[in-house]
């Protein structure tokens, strides 16, 4: 699959943080976002709208799911806020769980969108939050929602999501699952699932592109919630133009807003479509190149070795160090970067065994 995408000349690891375009995403985006605009005098809209429909479409082919529960959002964060705004049952009293290895904007959007005086509880940092034990002590009665990241990305782990959330339900939680990091690497299914709500973006494994975020709501909440963050096209019919009557959309969309961007989800979707073909191909390829690296690497490598505890991602902590590692990546033209725990590598589907030959034979 390597000829369907731009590929630096340079060995590109870094899918953790922003996936390569497709070589179709040009052609793609001038077809769907660009002619409408260009090639006629017409009101673009119809055209623009049905991008925005599509994008809803892969989604639900990608992660099992009606294309309606969908709403596109630009960020994880506005969507987060949105939606923890939103719920009725959030108080002054409330306790939130999250992890202290989340990512910080996700931490930053629960603290200021919760009403004062409720509580924000982590589970701290050197836990091993790929053990359901760890929630099971973590989420006690007293939890209203548990926030779980499928991927963290500092440190390569998985959360056991089915296990969380069969438990969390047990005990009356709501959970929102964060798929930044995860979304087309490790196959979710949310009808199986059943989580009350999810967040993810397209900029990561699924070469997407920033801006085109979603939030998806469980069906049994779409009708009972009442966004405050509204705009037209919240409303069940955009182009009534009364000002004195608002009604909620009767889907995921009550959630959308102000005239929504365009562009990012015409990018993405094309691509969400691509990867939602491939079933669980990356997730094997990846998983394969990742053995590898366990392989030459050994103890070096401080993610989980276990397949079903690790994420897209290896961390590797090198005897040689981390900033030497860097340097001598930078002079043979590997792209990689590191954070807390080390550095972070992520094989994508455009990458061979001859990416990870070229990394290793760098340690010393
Ligand atoms: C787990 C996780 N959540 C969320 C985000 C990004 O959130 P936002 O879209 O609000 O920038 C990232 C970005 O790297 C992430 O890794």
């Amino acid at each position: 699959m390597k000829q369907d995408f731009v590929l630096p000349s340079d060995t590109y690891l870094l899918n953790h943080s922003v996936g390569r375009p497709l070589k179709s995403a040009e052609s793609h985006f001038k077809q769907s976002y660009l002619s409408p605009w260009q090639d006629s005098g017409r009101e673009p809209w119809q055209a623009w709208l049905a991008v925005i429909t599509e994008f809803q479409q892969a989604l639900g082919r990608l992660f099992n799911s009606s294309p309606m529960q969908f709403c596109p959002q630009v960020n994880l964060s506005s969507g987060l806020t949105k939606l923890i705004m939103a719920l009725p049952e959030l108080n002054e009293n409330s306790v939130v769980l999250m992890s202290a290895q989340d990512f910080p904007s996700m931490g930053f959007a629960v603290q200021k969108a919760l009403p004062d005086g409720a509580t924000i509880r982590y589970v701290p940092e050197h836990t091993d939050i790929t053990q359901i034990d760890v929630w099971q002590q973590h989420l006690t009665a007293d939890v209203d929602l548990v926030f779980v990241s499928q991927a963290y990305s500092n440190t390569g782990q998985v959360a056991p999501v089915n296990d969380i959330v069969k438990f969390a339900k047990a005990n009356q939680t709501l959970s929102i699952i964060d798929v930044a990091q995860s979304a087309g690497v490790i196959p979710l299914d949310l009808t199986e699932l059943d989580a009350d709500f999810m967040i993810g973006s397209s900029v990561k494994w699924l070469c997407g592109g920033p801006g085109a975020a979603y939030l998806w709501l469980n069906q049994k909440h779409i009708e009972r919630l009442v966004p405050k963050d509204v705009g037209w096209f919240s409303h069940e019919n955009p182009f009534e133009f009364d000002i004195h009557h608002f009604a909620y959309h009767d889907s995921a969309l009550k959630f959308w807003g102000g005239t929504p961007s365009v562009a990012p989800y015409a990018f993405a979707s094309h691509s969400i479509d691509y990867f939602s073909k491939l079933g669980d191909k990356l997730r094997k390829h990846n998983q394969h190149l990742i053995d590898l690296l366990i392989q030459h690497l050994n103890e070096q490598v401080v993610s989980p070795h276990d397949r079903n505890h690790r994420s897209g991602t290896a961390i590797i902590n090198p005897k040689m160090g981390v900033e030497a590692v860097m340097a001598e990546c930078a002079q043979a033209g590997i792209s990689l970067d590191a954070r807390v725990h080390g550095l972070r590598v992520s094989p994508h589907v455009y990458n061979d065994e001859s990416d990870i030959f070229k990394l290793v034979g760098i340690f010393r």
